[in-house]
């Protein structure tokens, strides 16, 4: 294992921000983490995954460790089920494929998410109604601090929307290792409920759709509005679709009668940001090489060079007109560092 210093971090971040690592070390396998692990490293110890899911605003005095520890490996089968698991460094879009190809059914509604596998449970990926922990069965992570191993049920993971133990009790005290899930081999139960699925494979006239389908559907869905960040730098979802009061939305609604909502519960909706966003006017602009994207006012942009201050100064402005018109506090779903 190689330690690289001043080494920049570019290319291992999809915002493409370029800041430095004073210590960079590329991980491939359990023993070479265990044995960095063990040593008594002069610098703080940072965690870099497939790095889609962060925005980097500063050069880090940190040992990067990359993790980039590959494999995929059938555990168990019955007639009807598979239970599959990769490691952290399998890329995740490779990995739904995979299990596509075997016709292995549950993960397609999750095509195209950028990022590694061990990245997925901290934040509990989702995309078109369906989400990581309806499949996850368990995960494996070694602990920072002792460098022992421990296995996470799905339960253990405490999931929530975009939200996991990993981000709260325990944020920053482990590395995921290997996530594991139990898959459908026949009879899969589709979820082609989200509205742009259902009317992507009707314009295809596909009426009994394969898991290969309901996959092609999504990529063709997301690459319609998503930047792909190998051609315009971005994380995806910037912030999280915020959770509101019934009585705050019915107020909102008498101003503005076209405001989407999805219902939570009883005395809750989630809104999505992105309408909000787009009613402040910011869908497509552009300060700098900062901005927010044409198609999707959830997502911001790097055009090419800018700092991940520039960055975060519009995604600052973004959360102070939402608040002074919406009265609505947005959190951002990515991890800002
Ligand atoms: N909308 C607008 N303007 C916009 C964007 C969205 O008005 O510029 C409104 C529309 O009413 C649209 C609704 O928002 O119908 C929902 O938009 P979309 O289907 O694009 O989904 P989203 O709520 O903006 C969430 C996830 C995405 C995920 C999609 C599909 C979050 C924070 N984001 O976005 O996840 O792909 O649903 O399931 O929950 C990610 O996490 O990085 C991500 C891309």
């Amino acid at each position: 294992m190689k330690i690289e210093y001043n080494k920049s971090l570019k290319a291992y971040n999809t915002f493409g921000i370029d800041v430095t690592a004073a210590e960079f070390a590329t991980i491939t396998s359990e023993s070479e983490l265990n044995n960095i692990l063990s040593k008594d490293n002069k610098n703080p110890l940072f965690i870099l995954s497939g790095g889609s899911n962060m925005l980097l605003t500063r050069d880090l005095d940190s040992l990067v460790l990359h993790i980039a520890i590959k494999g995929i490996e059938v555990i168990d089968e019955s007639d009807n089920h598979v239970l599959v698991s990769a490691k952290a460094g399998e890329n995740w879009h490779n990995f739904v494929q995979y299990c596509i190809k075997n016709n292995y059914g549950g993960l397609e509604n999750l095509s195209l998410i950028p990022g590694y596998v061990g990245s997925a449970p901290i934040q509990n990926i989702g995309a078109y109604g369906v989400e990581l922990k309806d499949t996850m069965v368990q995960c494996e992570a070694i602990s920072i601090s002792s460098g022992k191993k421990q296995v996470f049920t799905n339960k253990d993971c405490k999931f929530g929307y975009r939200n996991s133990i990993f981000k709260n009790e325990i944020k920053g005290e482990y590395i995921i290792t290997k996530v594991t899930f139990r898959l459908t081999k026949k009879d899969h139960i589709l979820n082609t409920s989200y509205g742009a699925i259902e009317s992507a494979l009707l314009d295809q006239e596909i009426h009994k759709p394969t898991i290969q389908d309901v996959s092609e559907a999504v990529i063709k869905i997301r690459k319609s509005k998503l930047p792909d960040p190998l051609e315009i730098g971005n994380s995806g979802s910037f912030f999280k679709n915020p959770v509101i009061t019934t009585s705050h939305f019915n107020t909102l609604r008498d101003q503005h009668p076209s405001i989407p909502s999805y219902t939570i519960d009883g005395e809750h909706l989630k809104v999505p940001a992105g309408w909000l966003i787009e009613q402040c006017n910011f869908k497509g602009k552009r300060w700098g090489d900062a901005g927010v994207h044409e198609k999707q006012a959830l997502v911001l942009v790097n055009y090419n060079n800018a700092s991940g201050k520039e960055i975060l100064d519009l995604s600052r402005r973004i959360q102070i007109e939402i608040k002074e018109k919406f009265h609505i506090t947005l959190e951002t779903e990515v991890n800002i560092i």
